[in-house]
């Protein structure tokens, strides 16, 4: 039986207090809670809407669920009020506090998590801090994000090492087609493959531990850009198999801004430059990735209450949920004339909540202003290399009304 909010404990809103969060894993789901409306509106009431256009670009960052947003705001007065007596006295048992429960989430030792600002902060530690010989080549993926490509490029200008691209199609029909895309570049001189777990532009899932596997006897390092999956799928770091992985938690952990971690194993530690000059930590700890300066701690501890809400929902249907979300637009505009899907929208093995669609005539930046300008859904242009079309993503704040209306609009503009 569906309960109402006020069968909850009165209704949610946005200056509900932290403590009514228990009543989202109360909740009795029916037989398909992926679809249960009833439940996915107590959700989205966590969320603050944005007024005058619906939000369909949540990919950027997530905003936070009003329980986390309060923590955060809390936490922030308190330690204004408390001042350097809180950052000299509290402030590093607080990270490691942070430190644990981030461990916890993830499935790895504490002492391999570093907690960084976010995944560009991180891949750069080990693209810039590896310690290149001239001649080594790394490979990388065709549609790997930005700052991660200019990271290996200007480790290239700088120690001379040489990139090679796998080409990953935007449709692939195997993982076999994916892990060749990428061994076929194996050499002698490989020493890292850099792989992005869910790819921004499309949304396409990569077989990162596949891949992973296809490497593991030749002696080079698998880094993982996960800063797309991490609390979007529900999985462990050690599934992914990878000796290195780094994240991002303001996007789907919806997290305070400005939060992100690096994992790699203890062997690996000294292999890397800090970013960041450290001489406080022996260069086996990975807290010598840390040196940041004085920083926003108050977020970091919020951190807590935002996986406290994650699992409230539970990964595995929030996962699902989002999966829904996608399909549920793209099934219905996927005939559409002239309209076509740049991500595997209906292999549930390689795709997440985001999307991306193009419309014959439309340039991305043309289609995603009509949509905005005309029918005030706020989308991104993503002009690239090897994707031209305009990102669609929902995310937990998403209603099926906001979706119908981004399949209303595309019908309009496709005349379909
Ligand atoms: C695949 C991917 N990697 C890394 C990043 C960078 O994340 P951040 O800005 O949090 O460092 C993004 C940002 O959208 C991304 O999509």
């Amino acid at each position: 039986m569906a309960l109402s909010g006020t069968a909850l404990g009165g209704s949610i809103t946005p200056s509900m207090p932290a403590t009514a969060l228990s009543d989202l894993s109360l909740y009795p789901h029916g037989p398909d809670p992926v679809k249960d409306e009833t439940y996915w509106e107590l959700v989205r009431n966590y969320f603050p809407r944005p007024e005058g256009y619906i939000n369909l670009e949540n990919g950027y960052f997530s905003h936070q669920p009003v329980s986390t947003l309060q923590k955060h705001q809390e936490l922030e007065q308190d330690i204004n009020k408390r001042n350097s007596y809180f950052m000299r006295r509290e402030h590093y048992t607080a990270v490691e506090n942070a430190r644990h429960a981030l461990s916890g989430f993830l499935g790895v030792g504490p002492e391999e998590l570093a907690l960084t600002r976010n995944t560009t902060e991180s891949l750069n530690i080990v693209i810039g801090g590896y310690r290149w010989k001239k001649g080594d080549e790394v490979i990388i993926g065709n549609q790997d994000y930005g700052s991660m490509v200019q990271a290996f490029q200007q480790a290239s200008a700088r120690y001379g090492i040489k990139i090679k691209t796998a080409q990953v199609p935007l449709h692939p029909k195997s993982d076999a087609e994916v892990i060749e895309a990428y061994t076929r570049h194996l050499g002698k001189k490989t020493r890292m493959v850099h792989l992005t777990h869910v790819i921004n532009l499309t949304g396409q899932v990569i077989p990162v531990s596949a891949i992973a596997d296809a490497c593991r006897t030749r002696n080079v390092l698998v880094v993982v850009d996960a800063a797309h999956s991490v609390a979007q799928l529900e999985f462990k770091l050690p599934d992914l198999k990878a000796d290195i992985v780094a994240g991002s938690l303001h996007k789907w952990m919806c997290a305070p801004l400005g939060l992100g971690f690096l994992q790699m194993k203890q062997a690996h530690i000294p292999k890397f430059w800090p970013l960041m000059a450290d001489l406080d930590h022996p260069e086996t700890n990975i807290r010598h990735f840390e040196h940041q300066g004085t920083k926003p701690i108050h977020s970091l501890i919020a951190l807590g209450e935002a996986i406290r809400f994650h699992h409230q929902i539970g990964g595995t249907l929030k996962q699902n949920r989002l999966r829904y979300l996608m399909q549920y637009w793209t099934t219905r505009v996927e005939k559409f004339p002239g309209l076509s899907l740049l991500n595997p929208h209906t292999d549930n093995a390689r795709n997440c909540a985001i999307a991306n669609v193009r419309v014959d005539g439309y340039a991305p930046s043309d289609l995603a202003e009509k949509l905005m300008n005309e029918f005030q859904i706020f989308t991104v242009a993503i002009e690239h290399r090897v994707v031209n079309g305009v990102r669609i993503t929902p995310h937990l704040s998403t209603s099926l009304q906001d979706l119908d209306a981004l399949v209303s609009a595309l019908k309009g503009i496709c005349g379909g």
